[in-house]
């Protein structure tokens, strides 16, 4: 059995799915009850509901399982506390592997939600645990998280400049990888980068979307000050808003790039590409699935 946390966002359910269709047992630690449903339709055996901040619960979630997938929610305050309380649990299971799911380069101080991670990732190596650790790029997804507004305005609109260069992953390729990393014991130790792409602009990306959509999308940016409002508009607390600002600062001085090659080797095959993506979301089951899809 296998516990994943965090297991309700579009990670936990990528990586639930990628298990079970490898044919490995799943226990989802999610957070809210109506989440659970959902993460026993993707493929789920076991549902723990809860707060990843009570050490409680996730040493509960935790108990008896063989190793321990650990997902943070995005853009969290409480990345360190909810980082301890799983390795906590998974060092009381005892688990056999943990593996965290971090973010390209963490060592990134000017971004605190990079920075957090590697303070999770330290605690690991210091925790005795056998553990791997995956550092994802910004995922396509986030792409698709646009759809509406590309689809029908043929734009796609960020918050940095249109020359800003990041690497992109396909969230489905950072899933098998995942599900890969947890069937090999050798894997335990080790350090993954996973980079999808070369960097790509926005002005790239949509020109690929324009490619494989067959109609004209530009790139734009939208003022942080916009941004801002939209993004208190739509909820989003104060730290994520001041983390994400931040982000979009940092990205626009320095882009955020890796390299495909270690994907590669991992997964066997070239990385999915980002014109493959998008035709997978144009053909599929349409933007409200690209979570997943
Ligand atoms: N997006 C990217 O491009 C990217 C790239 C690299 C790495 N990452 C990393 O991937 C991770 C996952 O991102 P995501 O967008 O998939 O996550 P997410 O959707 O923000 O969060 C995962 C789940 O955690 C739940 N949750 C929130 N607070 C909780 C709590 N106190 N206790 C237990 N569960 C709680 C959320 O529930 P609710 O739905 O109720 O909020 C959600 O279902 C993040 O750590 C992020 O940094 C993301």
């Amino acid at each position: 059995m296998i516990l994943v946390t965090g297991a309700g966002g579009k990670t936990g359910q990528a990586v639930i799915q990628a298990l079970a269709a490898a044919g490995a047992a799943v226990r989802a630690l999610v957070y809210r009850p109506e989440q659970a449903r959902l993460a026993q339709g993707l493929g789920a055996q076991q549902v723990v509901v809860g707060d990843m901040r009570d050490r409680a619960t996730v040493e509960q979630a935790a108990r008896g399982v063989r190793a321990v997938y650990h997902i943070c929610p995005n853009v969290s305050p409480y990345e360190v506390d909810m980082g301890q309380a799983a390795i906590t649990a998974a060092q009381s299971a005892p688990v056999q592997h943990f593996v965290y799911h971090s973010v390209l380069h963490p060592q990134t101080e000017a971004m605190p939600h990079h920075w957090l991670k590697l303070r999770v990732e330290e605690r690991l190596f210091e925790s005795g645990l056998p553990f791997t650790i995956l550092q994802p790029a910004a995922y396509m997804q986030n792409v698709a998280a646009h759809w509406d507004q590309i689809v029908q305005r043929g734009t796609y609109a960020v918050p940095y400049a249109t020359e800003t260069r990041l690497s992109l992953v396909d969230l489905q390729d950072v899933a098998a990888v995942a599900a890969i990393v947890l069937s090999e014991p050798a894997h335990v130790g080790a350090t993954y980068e996973l980079a999808g792409t070369a960097p790509l602009s926005p002005n790239e990306v949509a020109a690929i979307l324009s490619q494989q959509l067959g109609f004209p999308v530009g790139a734009q940016v939208v003022p942080l000050d916009r941004w801002e409002q939209q993004a208190r508009a739509n909820g989003l607390g104060d730290y994520q808003i001041a983390t994400l600002l931040e982000m979009f600062r940092y990205y626009e001085r320095h882009g955020l790039w890796g390299n495909p090659h270690v994907l590669q080797w991992l997964l066997g095959r070239p990385p999915t590409t980002l014109a493959a993506a998008i035709e997978r979301w144009a053909k599929g089951r349409g933007p409200h699935a690209v979570g997943v899809g």
